[in-house]
């Protein structure tokens, strides 16, 4: 699946996010390296702090699926510039791939590439090791 493909699936989902409080709707789409796609949307609370991001609502979806390692990430959201995930979401991908790409798009078309390594540098340096 293309980058494009991955943003028109995170698009489609992000129609699902539940945003009341922002109002702000994020979709995700996840590719594994077995091929598969999970997608996720924002889920807010109105304890604002218990709300979840598209991208880690993606992991999950992949994870309680048996999915392998996830190898790119799709986020759409309608901004002005594309999203960059946060850093609760960023330490939770790392879990699964320090070194997942990351597409982001708005809906006009601004697409931005990352890898997560380069969003958070060193993140498995001295733990466990
Ligand atoms: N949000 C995401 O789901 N992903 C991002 O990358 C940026 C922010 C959500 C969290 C909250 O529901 C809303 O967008 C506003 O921050």
């Amino acid at each position: 699946m293309t980058d494009s493909d991955l943003i028109l699936v995170a698009i489609d989902a992000r129609l699902k996010a539940y945003a009341p409080y922002s109002g702000f709707r994020v979709g995700a789409a996840l590719v594994t390296e077995d091929g598969r796609v999970f997608t996720g949307v924002n889920v807010e609370n109105i304890s604002f702090g218990l709300t979840m991001c598209a991208e880690r609502v993606a992991m999950g979806c992949a994870i309680q699926s048996g999915a392998s390692k996830p190898s790119r990430l799709a986020i759409a959201a309608d901004s002005k510039n594309p999203v960059v995930p946060c850093g609760a979401c960023r330490q939770v991908l790392a879990e699964f791939n320090p070194d997942l790409l990351i597409v982001s798009s708005t809906l006009t078309g601004s697409t931005q590439q990352f890898e997560l390594n380069s969003l958070l540098p060193l993140s498995r340096q001295g733990i466990l090791e």
